[in-house]
């Protein structure tokens, strides 16, 4: 059965992080299939404490004045946008933005490129107190990785709203028997009752009751399947604007994604463009599961049965979205795409039965296409770390556990792990994954750990267990590169963001704008420019409210991921470059 990860509803940022925790963690009405909700308001609080330290603790005025909206393709906002760069000082080249290929720069960029002032009585990243290369993996790490696994993969459902995400993976999961056939009655008489009668397959994710209430995903369900070569964690995102948070968070999981688009007239459009308010999470989904490490994409073409199976509306569709999706940096051959309809079954795990569809379309179905996903490589032979995505409460793990994905190492029941960022030794008393107990977990692997030796307060979703010999830096200042996205306020030093990085997201202040860089080599174009545009590739320093568990991008990917938002819109993403100081 699936269950819900970031179960809280977790709003969009449109105020600071501490009203944000607290709206957070009102909400109760959702029943608790095999965890029940984290006490995560408390952990929060706690983690203001522990956050003390930080060097600045700027407050985020209600009303950003400088940097706002971004991802629209609208002109004349665009030409606002080089107007109000142009008042505030910019040069023509700040303001010609970089190639449209905006996320391929960051991509590729070059670590040690020559952006960086060397030495020059600049902080160095605070060295961890022994160097990940001495780590010696146990022997019965070893003995462990000898074992033969069916390899796991994460797989992300993501796309904008109502482009049927939550029906295809529901459809998906029944077609396999993941569902019983009571549950889905069930769901098809009460979904019928309530007049949402078209949602009887998204139920089967969309568990909370303002969701179905809603007819709208907001927190991202887990569910389980099996295919002939992995086995899969599925990961349903929200589509709504509002949600795109817990989206991030799922996505810092993703080893893998679908992106699913509605090919009815006009709502692939406003998926894409945007349409007033709600539109553009296509674009924002996949820029930012682009940034956040996912490489492997299918793209299932949803609801072909509303324009007729048309091989010409699909062809419209793949060639419109073929060029953004390279400039986001996914590689051709990691792009494979899959017209569907999730309310009928067409093409999911089954061949076509529809004559308008097998007439033209004799490719993989979908779920042919997620068989041949690539499990990435897994740092197992690293030390352990696992990244906190939420915290649980079961009988059988106790009152002081986490969820969360192994990025590095192994676990054992028994271990001794370092609590971040409080910095207390726990050990694991329990290990769970799917509701089953194990013994091990490795890298790659999603679970649930129970822990002893700590209090509940102090596990924080975004927090990290970590080896105790290798603890993560908890970082109050750091330097990061880039890419800024399609905004129409520029970026000013001082200006106050929403710094996200895996599960953690927090508010932070643009401390310095420390160079514009070629968005392809990275080489310095100006130092300390007055203002960042979009398209611009940039390298800035950064103070989060509150001490943040991260890491360089070239020492550990995963913590070393990051996005900006401000306003409801996703400003710019990138990596973390430096560290520049640390709790
Ligand atoms: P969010 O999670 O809220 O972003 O939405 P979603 O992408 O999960 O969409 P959901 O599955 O909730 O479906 C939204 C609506 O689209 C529902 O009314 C579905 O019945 C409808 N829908 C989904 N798939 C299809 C399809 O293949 N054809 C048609 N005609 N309608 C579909
Ligand atoms: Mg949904």
């Amino acid at each position: 059965m699936p269950r819900k990860f970031n179960r809280s509803i977790n709003y969009d940022d449109e105020d600071d992080g501490y009203d944000d925790y607290d709206d957070y963690y009102d909400d109760d009405d959702e029943e608790a299939p095999s965890s029940v909700k984290a006490p995560v308001k408390a952990a929060a609080v706690k983690s203001k404490d522990v956050a003390k330290t930080v060097e600045a603790q700027p407050k985020k005025p209600k009303a950003s004045a400088n940097l706002s909206n971004v991802g629209s393709s609208n002109h004349k906002e665009a030409s606002n946008a080089k107007l109000k760069a142009a008042e505030l000082g910019a040069s023509p080249k700040e303001m010609e933005g970089a190639e449209p290929q905006v996320l391929e720069g960051i991509m590729h960029m070059t670590l040690e490129g020559d952006y960086r002032e060397r030495g020059k009585g600049r902080e160095q990243t605070p060295a961890l107190q022994k160097p990940i290369e001495a780590f010696i993996p146990e022997s019965w790490i070893l003995e462990e990785i000898k074992q033969e696994r069916k390899p796991l993969l994460h797989l992300i459902v993501i796309g904008h709203v109502d482009a049927g995400k939550s029906t295809l993976m529901g459809h998906i999961l029944h077609l396999l028997g993941r569902v019983s056939q009571k549950e889905m009655h069930k769901n098809e008489r009460e979904s019928k009752q309530k007049g949402k009668g078209s949602f009887a397959y998204a139920w089967v994710l969309d568990e909370g009751s303002e969701e179905r209430a809603r007819g709208v995903t907001m927190t991202v369900a887990v569910a389980h399947f099996e295919t002939p070569k992995l086995r899969v964690v599925l990961l349903d995102a929200p589509g709504h604007r509002d949600f795109v948070p817990n989206m991030i968070s799922g996505a810092a999981q993703a080893d893998a994604a679908v992106l699913v688009v509605d090919a009815s007239l006009g709502a692939f459009e406003a998926g894409l463009d945007g349409e007033g308010q709600s539109g553009g999470q296509t674009r924002e989904h996949a820029q930012l599961v682009r940034s956040l490490g996912v490489e492997q994409l299918i793209v299932a073409v949803n609801k072909m049965d509303a324009v007729n199976y048309s091989q010409k509306r699909y062809d419209f569709i793949k060639g419109s979205l073929h060029s953004f999706l390279r400039q986001c940096g996914f590689k051709e051959a990691a792009i494979s795409w899959i017209p569907v309809c999730a309310m009928e079954g067409e093409n999911l795990i089954a061949p076509p039965s529809a004559p308008a569809l097998k007439s033209w379309y004799s490719g993989p179905t979908l779920m042919e296409s997620v068989d041949s996903f690539e499990q990435p490589l897994r740092n197992t032979l690293k030390p352990f770390r696992l990244i906190v995505a939420e915290l649980v409460k079961t009988r059988s793990l106790g009152q002081a556990a986490v969820s969360g994905k192994l990025e590095s190492g192994a676990l054992r029941i028994g271990s001794k792990v370092l609590v971040m960022p409080i910095g207390e030794i726990a050990t694991v008393k329990a290990i769970e994954q799917d509701g089953h107990p194990l013994t091990v977990a490795l890298a790659g692997d999603s679970v649930d750990v129970g822990l002893t030796g700590v209090e509940p307060a102090v596990l924080i979703s975004g927090g990290v267990l970590c080896h105790p010999d290798y603890p993560v830096p908890v970082v109050t200042k750091l330097e990061i590169r880039v890419l800024i996205l399609g905004i129409t306020v520029p970026i000013l030093r001082g200006g106050q963001v929403v710094l996200h990085a895996h599960h953690a997201r927090e508010s932070a202040k643009v401390a310095e704008l420390v160079a514009l860089l070629d968005s392809k080599s990275g080489a310095v174009v100006r130092k300390k420019p007055r203002c960042l545009t979009a398209n611009q590739s940039a390298l800035i320093e950064i103070i989060p409210e509150r001490s943040m568990c991260l890491e360089v991008y070239s020492q550990f990917k995963a913590l070393g991921r990051i996005a900006l938002r401000d306003g409801g819109k996703t400003l710019a993403v990138g990596i973390i470059t430096r560290i520049i100081s640390c709790q």
